[in-house]
């Protein structure tokens, strides 16, 4: 299985690092972008994968679309195409009848995450209607060496999108928040950092093996008027719930 990644930004590198990791070859995946060479140049370097400026996709069994979106359809037009080939976007807003409208191999748009890069990512999978109970079990298998994988569909992609696609840089924000008040209280900024991370990975690794609602989890780390139970008072009367409702509703709507 060859695989063609056509935009080369941090999505792109995420996925081949993570895929590299799970023993994929890198002589099985070529890299290209727009303009950027020196970038292919670099990734090459690093990964030892193969670059291309001047892709032809009907060499590839997989190719996965990973330019911003606006770009994908007007690419997806230009190329010629095989009929049995995986055609993956991960492009946010894009759906897979758009994709299937130039094309007869059937579409699959991926939300994956960045921390896909350390196989541990979120992927949304939405499959278009042509595509084949095979190629679907080709693209969980592809996702899934790199993560956990959910199938999705027009109505709770955009929601998977801001939940798993975005929320990386959610959670970057409230660690960049917290930071201060550990270096101010004398921790460098790399222990700091090290410190909330790993209690986030951790309550992360408890809700995964935890089956019971996130209410009664609060109630074992926070004892009626202690100090978890008093900085939980604090992020209410700031109303976080509403913060993030609004945060993720905002990333879920398609720009105008
Ligand atoms: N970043 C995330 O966390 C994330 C998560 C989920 C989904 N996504 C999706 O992944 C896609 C890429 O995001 P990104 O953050 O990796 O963006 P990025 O860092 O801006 O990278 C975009 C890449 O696409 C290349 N490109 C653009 N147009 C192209 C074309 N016509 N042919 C070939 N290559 C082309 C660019 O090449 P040049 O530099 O040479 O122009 C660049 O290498 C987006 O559609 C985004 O919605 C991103």
């Amino acid at each position: 299985m060859n695989i063609l990644m056509v935009g080369a930004g941090s999505m792109s590198e995420s996925l081949v690092k993570g895929w590299l990791d799970s023993g994929i070859s890198p002589q099985m995946i070529t890299m290209t972008n727009r303009a950027d060479r020196s970038r292919l140049f670099a990734l090459a370097e690093q990964y030892g994968v193969r670059t291309t400026a001047e892709e032809q996709v009907d060499q590839f069994d997989v190719v996965v679309l990973a330019m911003q979106p606006d770009g994908v359809l007007d690419y997806i037009k230009q190329q010629t195409w095989r009929t049995d080939q995986l055609v993956v976007s991960v492009a946010a807003h894009i759906t897979p009848a758009e994709i299937e409208a130039h094309i007869s191999c059937g579409a699959v748009c991926a939300m994956p995450n960045t921390p896909v890069a350390f196989r541990t990512g979120m992927t949304g999978l939405w499959f278009g209607d042509l595509v084949s109970d095979e190629k679907r079990q080709q693209a969980t298998a592809l996702f899934g060496r790199v993560g956990e994988t959910v199938e999705t569909n027009a109505a709770t992609m955009p929601y998977l999108m801001a939940a798993a696609g975005c929320s990386p840089a959610f959670f970057y924000e409230i660690v960049g928040a917290m930071t201060p008040v550990l270096t101010k209280a004398g921790f460098d900024a790399s222990s700091a950092r090290r410190i909330i991370a790993q209690a986030m990975k951790g309550s992360a690794e408890l809700l995964l093996h935890e089956e019971r609602p996130t209410e009664e989890l609060i109630k074992d780390v926070a004892a009626p008027g202690g100090p978890t139970d008093r900085g939980v008072r604090v992020l209410r009367e700031h109303d976080l719930a509403q913060a993030m409702y609004e945060a993720l509703m905002e990333s879920a709507r398609e720009k105008n």
